[in-house]
């Protein structure tokens, strides 16, 4: 008889889909994980001419062309003054697909993977597909990862912990000592740090640092994508990269998984981080001007929520029953829970929705608010 494996017995589906699902078509959908911008036209054309020209037919390298990967090493100079060498870069089938390069590469049955409760959904499905062992670990008030946490929740049995900046659900953003010291527990413990940057131009104060530019050793494998930086999440084009023995190994994972990323996405890719930079600025500054009339709007209601610095989504303190009342409403929220057991009492707002329909939905939020307090 066929049965099923049991690290994927482990894992279910996403409670997002199921808030998605009980939604009527009318609703506000303020869950949405995605820009709510096109890819920049010059992105697009790229695709379309390699198509046309018969660039894009066949498989490209198994880590992908060589002008992309030089692409992204010279977007890590320019940003970070980080020299890449495009060698150990590949690209994958978005970011999701590069998480998962990484934990297989490096996880043991049984061995121990840390990261941000709440936190984006992958790390806990992705490790346990892995075949390692969860371990969620609480964030700071202000919804941060202290990297104290960290230091404490390392065992001999860990294997990884997993860093995110600007971060999902929260829209947190971690400062440069945290990133330094993320870096340095990686190198003094030896353990794997995966940072998972895919908002990493999406910042509104400061700038977003990469524990990899403090590291001195390789512990630090970083994962990027163009999904969020150029509103490419149908392309389906993010990367990692690492020193040369991690990337071997997660090449071999990747090879037979995958053999190489979506052809016409790279070209795509290629010119969104080659070409004009506009587009990415004016979407942050939209992002920017919504966040603060969201933040209005849930202090106006009475919420407390922690001002997010960074990606587009923001989560505050919501008392029980708020989600069921807002959903009531017709206005599509995610119970933090879906993140996380230390989820609970709070809810993730994406604002990557127009301006006139975040102004309505945070009507019905004050409306909502009200009733259940
Ligand atoms: C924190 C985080 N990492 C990775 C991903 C995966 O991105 P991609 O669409 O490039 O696979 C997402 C997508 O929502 C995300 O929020």
């Amino acid at each position: 008889m066929t049965t099923f494996s049991d690290r994927v017995e482990q894992v279910s589906i996403s409670g997002i889909r199921e808030v998605f699902e009980a939604a009527s078509e009318d609703a506000i959908n303020l869950g949405i994980g995605q820009p709510d911008f096109p890819t920049p036209e010059h992105a697009r054309q790229a695709a379309v001419e390699a198509i046309e020209a018969g660039e894009a037919d066949a498989y490209t390298s198994n880590k992908g062309t060589r002008e992309l990967r030089e692409a992204i090493a010279t977007k890590y100079d320019r940003d970070y003054g980080l020299e890449v060498d495009p060698g150990h870069v590949i690209a994958t089938s978005g970011g999701s697909e590069a998480l998962h390069l990484a934990l297989e590469a490096h996880v043991d049955p049984g061995e121990e993977v840390i990261f941000p409760d709440p936190g984006f959904v992958s790390y806990d499905a992705l490790t346990k597909i892995a075949g390692g062992t969860p371990k969620p670990v609480p964030l700071r008030d202000d919804l941060t990862l202290d990297p104290a946490t960290v230091e404490e929740a390392i065992t001999d049995e860990t294997a990884a912990f997993v860093v995110n900046s600007p971060a999902n659900p929260t829209g947190a953003v971690q400062s440069e000592t945290d990133m330094r010291e993320f870096a340095r527990i990686a190198d003094e413990h030896d353990v794997l740090c995966l940072s998972d940057e895919v908002y990493e131009r999406i910042v509104f104060e400061g700038e977003h640092r990469s524990p990899m530019e403090f590291s001195e050793t390789d512990n630090v494998v970083v994962v990027s994508a163009c999904s969020k930086t150029y509103s490419m999440t149908g392309w389906r084009l993010g990367w990692v990269t690492a020193s040369n023995r991690r990337i071997e190994r997660m090449l071999r994972v990747h090879q037979y998984g995958q053999a190489c990323a979506s052809a016409p996405a790279q070209f795509a890719a290629e010119a969104a981080l080659t070409g004009p930079q506009e587009p990415v600025e004016e979407m942050v500054d939209a992002f920017e001007e919504r966040r603060d009339v969201v933040l209005d709007g849930l202090e106006d209601a009475g919420l407390e929520v922690p001002t997010p610095e960074g990606a587009f989504y923001v989560m505050p303190k919501v008392p029980e029953g708020w989600c069921d009342a807002v959903l009531e409403r017709e206005v599509v929220v995610v119970p933090g829970e879906a993140f996380g057991s230390n989820g609970e009492g709070y809810a993730r707002l994406s604002y990557a929705t127009g301006m006139e329909e975040l102004k309505e939905a945070l009507e019905v939020i004050d409306d909502a608010t009200r009733a259940v307090r």
